[in-house]
């Protein structure tokens, strides 16, 4: 058992704090935001996530997890620390690692014995050593500790079953002695620990995030040849994919991908290339292709309607994946604003990220969780979001509430020819019209 202070309550920090707490550790999840720790203390979750709240009311009443705002003082009482702060995307496209240097100093103006302190935050290479020199500067070199990176591969929408099992634990640490620890406490989730240096450790976060980033850019590279060529892309991915070197996971095209993650750590890892003087054209392609993905879809649209002035448009799903109700770099944030500007009329639909969605899209379209509602009297129906109530829809009622039968599908849910027989115009990414 370890006395671990998880910084951070966001995705990663929350999670990450419950699943230790449930192996048997004793967590406390810190934040400096009054309101969100004064919530968690209520039983009221900051986000999303399917199988959270029961897991943090079992470890909170067990007394293995609890949620504080003093930060100093629970510095002071852990062994591990945990920084799961966030680093947002600057402007420029680089990490921003303001909250991470902040802990750094509250850390080395807090140290009263040895530490070990675990980056979980996805930071460039060399933050860990960069951390390492704050927290000395503010320690004034009085105490031992040493400074891990442990990068976190958790999805969204599975998070708590991807911790339980994680496929790997990375560890790369300054110490045998810090590495045995944080190999300890991973023990419960995995057999696989991969050793690492600090720098390595880190790189290995972000050349994950981008390979499978290229990997989604990859097949959505070959669903436009396919369009043109009169190939179905879908049946390209399992001819690929049952080679067990190329595997048939993150093969799905679409609408291409969004998230708090992929999309800012491939801009990140451009920039770290920059930086070395490296030209990493392929991630540059990478970027380029996702970000044209959505601009397809909506040409698409435009193409079977001449024009959408006046025209209804559903828009299905807001949040970037289904599960979440994340809409960071979700397709709907670039894709409704563009049809509002041409005319549109929009209304969307989205189980739970609504409320997100509306911090951000504002009063441009109407929103309702209702999808037949939402579908009812509309020109056009989109899909961005593969929801199991849009993979499940009855679409005989569907073509009887829309004036015209036409869905433009940036993820591929339907058959073609089940399509083509109930007298839709399916439009979707890949695959013969
Ligand atoms: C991703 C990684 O999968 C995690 O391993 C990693 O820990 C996480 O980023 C992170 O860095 O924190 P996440 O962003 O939650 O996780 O979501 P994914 O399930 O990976 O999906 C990302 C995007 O790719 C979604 O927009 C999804 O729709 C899209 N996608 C995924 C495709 O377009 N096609 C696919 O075949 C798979």
């Amino acid at each position: 058992m370890k006395k671990i202070a998880v910084i951070g309550t966001g995705y990663v920090g929350l999670v990450s704090g419950t699943c230790f707490a449930d192996s048997g550790n004793q967590v406390t999840c810190c934040d400096i935001d009054q309101l969100k720790i004064k919530g968690l203390t209520e039983g009221i979750m900051p986000i999303y996530e399917p199988g959270l709240k029961e897991l943090v009311h079992k470890n909170v009443r067990k007394g293995s997890l609890k949620f504080s705002a003093n930060i100093s003082q629970e510095i002071k009482d852990a062994e591990v620390i945990l920084i799961a702060v966030g680093t947002p995307m600057t402007s420029s496209g680089k990490a921003d690692l303001t909250y991470v240097k902040q802990v750094a100093q509250s850390i080395g103006e807090n140290l009263n014995s040895y530490k070990v302190i675990v980056t979980k935050s996805t930071v460039p290479v060399g933050t860990g050593k960069l951390i390492e020199s704050v927290i000395r500067e503010y320690d004034n070199g009085k105490h031992p500790f040493d400074v891990v990176s442990n990068p976190e591969f958790l999805r969204e929408g599975t998070a708590i079953k991807d911790t339980m099992n994680m496929e790997r634990a990375v560890i790369g640490a300054t110490s045998e002695k810090a590495f045995q620890l944080i190999a300890e406490i991973h023990k419960p989730f995995t057999a696989n620990i991969v050793k690492a240096s600090l720098e390595t450790a880190e790189i290995i976060k972000y050349a994950a995030n981008a390979f499978l980033a290229t990997k989604i850019s990859f097949i959505n590279d070959i669903a436009n040849i396919c369009e043109r060529v009169g190939a179905d892309v879908t049946e390209v991915s399992t001819g690929i994919g049952l080679d067990s070197r190329i595997g048939n996971k993150f093969l799905q095209a679409g609408v291409g991908f969004g998230g708090s993650c992929f999309p800012k750590d491939t801009a990140a890892l451009l920039h770290i290339s920059e930086d070395c003087g490296y030209d990493f054209k392929l991630i540059k392609a990478v970027i380029e292709t996702n970000e044209g993905q959505r601009v397809q879809l909506v040409k698409k649209l435009l193409l079977a309607l001449g024009s959408l002035q006046g025209k209804t448009i559903s828009v299905l799903g807001l949040a970037f994946k289904p599960d979440t109700d994340d809409i960071r770099s979700s397709p709907a944030l670039d894709i409704i604003p563009y049809l509002t500007e041409q005319g549109a009329i929009v209304k969307a639909f989205d189980p739970i990220a609504i409320v997100e969605a509306k911090k951000q899209i504002g009063y441009q379209c109407t929103y309702s969780e209702d999808i037949y509602e939402t579908i009812t009297d509309s020109d056009a129906c989109m899909i961005l979001t593969d929801w199991q109530d849009v993979k499940t829809l009855d679409l005989p009622l569907v073509k009887h509430l829309m004036k015209q039968p036409l869905i433009v599908d940036g993820r591929n849910l339907f058959e073609l020819e089940m399509m083509k027989q109930l007298g839709f115009t399916y439009l979707s990414v890949g695959r013969p019209a």
